[in-house]
């Protein structure tokens, strides 16, 4: 040290030495920086560390520990400015003035929704809720329900067997015969449910879906009240000008049976009225009186009508979606839209 007072001297060092720092415009410049000052061979704070040595014994402890504070102070100058240059501040990366994640907001599929809305409709208008296996046998999934088993519906095509005489039920059908067993009537049930057939998976067809099946069997049913009752369920669910149409079908544990189409009519702001076009939304019809005497019941005294609906067409036509598959690919991005 040729510095006359070596105390002084560092304190020039430090002052530059800042500038130096705070003046960096990039990173190369602030390497340059930390080299021409803290650098092992050639930095000018570190020379006078190496230089302690040749220093007198009374000077040594002052300049010392001087130095050293000026080491500190540099290399926290470097590390300030580093990171507000945009790397990462320390080792660990940790940036904390990174936004924080949002916390996550659970909701309901929009075919459980729909299960739910259709439900407490019906359990309003006086049901109660009924439920069945999945895997059930040939005798409840059809001949129960007056369905021969060489009938198209029994066929292997189908109908995913198990083992022998036992199969993943093909419609909610089977909780009728399962309930009406075990319940004597007035009988006014709801049993949502999955069934399962040898589908391919495509826009409007999974081999897994949702049924909700409905049955009412009490004294003195009649056409009439199955029709109004699916009309006030219709005018619940879509709104109150929504009319419905029953078209003949065919059902072997129904007769008559019908499809029921909804049609809406929307009123706009401005008064104006808009219908849409016929919507399939269920198969039902009056139970056949084979299906009533299979139950054990006297079907001189007990009539009663049916119906079974795809919850998940009928969210799709209420969101309109048109592809069935995004209902159950389960991509939050697409299910989050939904959520309530
Ligand atoms: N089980 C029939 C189906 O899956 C629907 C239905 C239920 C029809 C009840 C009439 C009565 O297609």
């Amino acid at each position: 040290m040729t510095d006359s007072n070596p105390i002084d001297a560092l304190r020039a060092l430090e002052a530059e030495a800042l500038d130096a720092i705070s003046g960096a415009p990039d990173e190369d410049a602030l390497e340059d920086a930390r080299v021409a000052f803290l650098g092992r061979s050639e930095g000018r704070i570190s020379a006078v560390l190496r230089g302690l040595g040749q220093l007198s014994a009374d000077e040594r402890p002052a300049v010392g520990q001087e130095a050293n504070r000026v080491k500190a102070v540099v290399t926290a100058a470097l590390e300030t400015r580093s990171a507000a240059l945009g790397r990462p501040a320390g080792a660990s990366g940790l940036d904390l003035t990174l936004p924080s994640r949002k916390p996550w907001k659970g909701g309901l599929h929009p075919i459980t929704q729909a299960v739910d809305e259709i439900w407490h409709i019906f359990r309003d208008l006086g049901f109660s809720r009924a439920r069945g296996p999945e895997a059930d046998t040939e005798w409840y999934n059809f001949e129960a329900l007056n369905t021969p088993l060489d009938h198209p519906a029994a066929d292997e095509q189908d109908t995913l067997y198990l083992v022998d005489s036992v199969l993943l039920r093909s419609h909610t059908s089977p909780v009728q015969m399962r309930t009406m067993e075990r319940h004597e009537p007035p009988i006014r049930i709801i049993a949502p449910g999955w069934v399962y057939r040898r589908d391919t998976y495509d826009a409007t067809h999974t081999p897994a879906f949702m049924q909700i099946e409905g049955l009412v069997i009490d004294e003195g049913v009649t056409f009439v009240d199955f029709k109004a009752t699916l009309a006030e369920f219709a005018r619940r669910y879509w709104g109150p000008d929504t009319v419905i149409r029953l078209r003949p079908s065919f059902f072997p544990f129904t007769e008559p049976s019908a499809e029921v189409d909804v049609k809406r009519v929307i009123t706009r702001p401005d008064g104006t009225r808009e219908e849409t076009d016929w919507l399939e939304i269920m198969g039902a019809g009056m139970v056949d009186p084979a299906v009533i005497e299979n139950a054990g019941y006297d079907s001189e005294r007990y009539t009663g009508w049916a119906f079974g609906m795809g919850p998940a067409r009928i969210a799709l036509l209420k969101h309109g979606v048109d592809d069935l598959r995004t209902f159950f690919e389960n991509d939050v991005r697409f299910l989050g839209q939904f959520a309530r």
